[in-house]
């Protein structure tokens, strides 16, 4: 529970999916308050409305609204942009869901508003604040990898035309205008980010292919991505929309010359999953403890709330490089058309 000078009032720009499933419970969970929704559908102020907040079919009206706080943005992809621009141009915190935008262009314009406003903003990168993923990355930190190599990565689901995220909402994700590509754009930014997470250090330099395989859509329904960290971890991520969401499809390994952690299923919006640590002299192998209840997102909610009151914590959170990882994303679609390394974006 916050403490009371912690308990934030949140507003929601785009009150479908996840913040319906995941950012209002976790806003609960954290002890904050879900003040205000905007929405254009009718369903979704419904919603909010059940839930208590005050809904609205315009952004000015929610930006107008006194208890808002901060706000979390959660339309479609090629959505991002405004409603990024209009509340940094209101002074109102925004944490903003990946990926940052459909566009290089859109989310460089962001950067640009963010930074020209000075207003604290944050992209909503939740797998950061599974606690299993802040164990890693402390085991990192202690040197128990010793030099870590690589990184390797599956996280994919199954996601057909006629997916939709609730009832009644549009399946925007299969359109690349909206969502901006397929399975890499939606899917990858995780991956990218929690890279950056656990080594403290970004990738540098990747390549991409992606299919069209097993969906009768435009975007790619799959992606394999090669790259490597400045210092030179080889990292790989598999993402996929084509991927039976029974079969075993969420894993995280991070391997060092000392040992090996692995991660089954904590990756996604969900608490839980296992991390194990197996040890590069003996072979033996051990589970490492964390809280197998915490929700990403109502720790995501916690340390947002924590950083708006304590400046100091800001520092955890970087627009730089979160542009660094939708650049990369870029990269890899770029890499995909014209068969070059992709470096020169
Ligand atoms: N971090 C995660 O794990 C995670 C999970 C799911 C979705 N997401 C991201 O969250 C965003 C939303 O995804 P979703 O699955 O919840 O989508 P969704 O389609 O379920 O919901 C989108 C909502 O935005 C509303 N909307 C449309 N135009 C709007 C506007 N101009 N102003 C305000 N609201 C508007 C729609 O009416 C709908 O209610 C996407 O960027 C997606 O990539 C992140």
């Amino acid at each position: 529970m916050a403490m009371d000078g912690d308990r934030v009032g949140w507003g929601i720009v785009g009150y479908g999916w996840v913040a319906r499933d995941y950012m209002a419970p976790g806003i609960r969970a954290a002890g904050h308050r879900l003040v205000a929704v905007c929405d254009p559908g009718e369903g979704s102020r419904a919603a909010a409305e059940a839930e208590g907040a005050r809904a609205y079919a315009t952004l000015d009206r929610l930006i107008a609204d006194p208890e808002v706080e901060a706000v979390y943005v959660a339309t479609p992809n090629h959505l991002h942009r405004e409603a990024v621009a209009a509340l940094a141009a209101a002074g109102k915190p925004v944490l903003c869901e990946k990926p940052m935008a459909a566009r290089l262009d859109d989310a460089e314009a962001m950067a640009e508003a963010v930074i020209a406003s000075g207003v604290f903003y944050g992209t909503a990168f939740d797998q950061r604040h599974h606690p299993g993923h802040r164990a890693m990355r402390a085991a990192i930190a202690q040197g128990r990898l010793g030099t870590v190599t690589a990184i390797r990565i599956v996280y994919a689901c199954w996601l057909d035309r006629r997916w939709t995220s609730l009832p009644g909402q549009d399946n925007w994700r299969i359109d690349p205008k909206q969502a901006g590509g397929g399975a890499l754009i939606d899917l990858a930014p995780h991956g990218l980010d929690l890279v950056d997470f656990l080594l403290g250090e970004s990738i540098a330099d990747l390549f991409a292919l992606t299919q069209a395989r097993a969906q009768d859509y435009e975007v790619d329904d799959g992606a394999l991505i090669i790259g490597r960290t400045g210092s030179g971890v080889l990292a790989n991520l598999h993402v996929a929309y084509n991927c039976p969401d029974a079969l075993p499809r969420r894993r995280l390994e991070v391997i060092g010359t000392k040992g090996q952690l692995v991660a089954v299923d904590t990756m996604g919006q969900t608490a839980g999953g296992t991390v194990t640590f197996t040890d590069g002299t003996t072979g033996a192998s051990e589970d490492i403890a964390f809280d197998r209840d915490a929700s990403p997102f109502a720790e995501q909610v916690r340390a947002f709330g924590s950083a708006l009151r304590r400046p100091a914590e800001r520092d955890a959170y970087s627009i730089a490089r979160d542009l660094h990882t939708a650049r990369l994303v870029m990269r890899a679609y770029a890499s995909e058309q014209t068969g070059r390394h992709g470096t020169d974006l």
